[in-house]
Order: C-alpha cells, then sequence, then structure tokens
C-alpha cells in the first residue's frame, strides 16, 4: 500500500489526536502517505480529504477533542451513501482505511468494507471502555480520572455539610466510567446499568451508613441505563428521609481535556499496530492490548457484548463501608 486513509468517527475521546499522530508517524516511517478525513464518516461521503504528514500532526499529542473533527453523518447509514465513500476513497488513492472510535464507529466500517471490499483496521477509543479484545480503550483513563478529580471536590462540600451526593458520570450503557471512579473516588454506592437500582435498598444501605457514622455518602450512577434519570433516583431514594442531598451530573466535561500518560501511551502503541496490520493486509480487525499483549481481534468479537467487572463489584461493595 502507498497511500491509507484515517478517520476518527463518533464521540470524541481525551486520546484522540494521540492516536492520528502516531497512525501518521507509523506511516511515514515506511514511506505510506496518509489522508486524513475531516468530520468523520460524513467527510468520507462528502470528500473532506487532507493531506497528513509527520510535520502535520506536530503538537496534537497533548491536546483533547480530534483536528479530523467527528460528526454524524446520515449518509453513511445508506448503502449508497457507503459506496460514495468507498468511491471517493478509490479516487483518492486509498488503498485502505483506519478508523479511530467506539463500537458505533466499528459498525460503520465493518458495512463499509464489507460491501467495497476495502480494507478496514479499528483502533478503539472510547470512554465507554466497551469493546471486547482490549483491556482499555483510549480515553477511558482520562475520563475516569476526571470523574475521580470531580469526586475528590465534591467531597469536600459533602464532608462539610453532612450531605449525601448523587454523581451522574458518563459512559452510557456501559458502568465502567461509573464503577472504576466509584472504586477510585472512595464512592459509598455505585449503580451501574446492569443493575436494577432498587432505591428503596439504596435508601436502606445509605440510611446505615449514615448511621455507622460516615459524615458523607457519594453515590456514583451511570447514566444511561434502564433505570430513571438521575434526578429520579436521588427522588426516589430520599423520599421520606431527612437527607440533605444533591445531585451533580459531570456530562461532557468527562470527554475533554488533555490525554493522560495512560491514554497517551495506548494510543501510540496502538496507533502504530493498526497502522501495521493494514498494511500487511488486515480486515474488520480491531487493535488492543490484552494482559500486556498487542492482539488483533475481529469486529465480531470486539462488539460482542462487554460487562463490568463483577469481582471489582465485590470489593468496591466490600470496602464502602
Ligand atoms: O458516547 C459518549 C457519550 O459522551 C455518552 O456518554 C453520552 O451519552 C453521549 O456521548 C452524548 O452525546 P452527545 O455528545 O452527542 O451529546
Amino acid at each position: 500500500m502507498k497511500r491509507i486513509a484515517v478517520v476518527t468517527s463518533g464521540a470524541d475521546a481525551p486520546g484522540m489526536n494521540a492516536v492520528i499522530r502516531a497512525v501518521v508517524r507509523s506511516a511515514d516511517a515506511v514511506d505510506v502517505a496518509v489522508c486524513g478525513i475531516m468530520h468523520g464518516f460524513a467527510g468520507l461521503v462528502a470528500e473532506k480529504f487532507i493531506d497528513l504528514d509527520a510535520r502535520a500532526v506536530s503538537g496534537i499529542l497533548h491536546l483533547g477533542g480530534t483536528m479530523l473533527g467527528s460528526r454524524t453523518s446520515a449518509e453513511f447509514e445508506t448503502e449508497e451513501g457507503r459506496a460514495q465513500a468507498a468511491a471517493n476513497l478509490r479516487a483518492a488513492g486509498c488503498e485502505g482505511l483506519i478508523v479511530i472510535g467506539g463500537d458505533g464507529s466499528l459498525r460503520g466500517a465493518g458495512d463499509l468494507s464489507l460491501e467495497s471490499g476495502i480494507g478496514v483496521v479499528a483502533i478503539p477509543v472510547t470512554i465507554h471502555n466497551d469493546l471486547v479484545g482490549t483491556d482499555f480503550s483510549i480515553g477511558f483513563d482520562t475520563a475516569v480520572n476526571t470523574a475521580t478529580d470531580a469526586m475528590d471536590r465534591i467531597r469536600d462540600t459533602a464532608e462539610s455539610h453532612r450531605r449525601l451526593f448523587f454523581i451522574e458520570v458518563l459512559g452510557r450503557w456501559s458502568g465502567w466510567q461509573a464503577l472504576y471512579s466509584g472504586v477510585a473516588g472512595g464512592a459509598t454506592e455505585v449503580v451501574v446499568p446492569q443493575q436494577d437500582p432498587d432505591p428503596d435498598g439504596l435508601r436502606e444501605r445509605i440510611q446505615a451508613s449514615f448511621a455507622l457514622g460516615k459524615r458523607y455518602c457519594l453515590v456514583v450512577v451511570a447514566e444511561g441505563g434502564e433505570q430513571r434519570s438521575v434526578y429520579e433516583l436521588a427522588e426516589q431514594t430520599t423520599r421520606g428521609t431527612d437527607f440533605d442531598s444533591r445531585v451533580t451530573s459531570l456530562g461532557h466535561i468527562q470527554r475533554g481535556g488533555k490525554p493522560l500518560m495512560r491514554d497517551r501511551v495506548l494510543a501510540a502503541v496502538l496507533g502504530d499496530e493498526a497502522t501495521k496490520a493494514l498494511l500487511e493486509g488486515a480486515d474488520q480487525v480491531m487493535v488492543g492490548v490484552r494482559n500486556g499483549d498487542l492482539v488483533r481481534v475481529s469486529f465480531e468479537e470486539a462488539l460482542s457484548g462487554r460487562r463490568v467487572p463483577e469481582a471489582l463489584m465485590t470489593v468496591m461493595g466490600r470496602l464502602a463501608r
């Protein structure tokens, strides 16, 4: 291959720019040119392509967001739109595509590959950490650290006023953000989407915690479960009690910001590996690091559904006293 393309797709996450840089520089090292696709899959259909060389990706390693932009695309969801995207790639001389993103990005890229025969390799970048085949996705660590830092700040107020706080974190249906920030931030309870949130049980356990002498309680709630919103959950849990409670929803604060060391290093390693994989002819595979080893897994495996680790849930419950 003499020329490949790279696209960032779906939600931005800390480390996306570091991945773009790694892909471009790895390709450059073996004299392969890189075409950057602007605005995600939308730019593939609309042919918004730019040339990226080693200098074009200088000074972006530490920046949040994505220099290429990312946008949803109704056209790309159709077969005609994907056929147009493939034709645009071929016309630009791109022989393969590296897609940087989460589950939706893998699905879109998989369809493109199946229908057009263009090889695609994915790099897992999502704060959800919900892809099978890599211990951690790029962006997860930084976003958890942001939530943990927020919890440390909220704890100051909670402790000063003897309050109960419900803290909603991002991560949609995955629950990983909630569990990891709950453990790292010393939460009393973590509510993940896979569980029935059970406000009555929650109320009893919080009452027991205060009765044991706790001066405050932090309950971390994952967004997007079957459950009600964090506001409803807070209302139902505190009904009939004299808890002094508050709700904080962290929202997009967790998506932005400069990537921390773990995400930067993972970005370097996986960006390099994805480029190698694509040049070696891999198709519809996602690269990852599992138990310290580089791996390539099929899109099918990557998308097979990932639950939060039960063992860590158990540890969380044991320590929250
Ligand atoms: O997928 C990442 C995520 O931040 C989710 O946690 C959240 O539900 C969603 O994106 C928000 O989407 P948007 O940025 O389009 O509002």
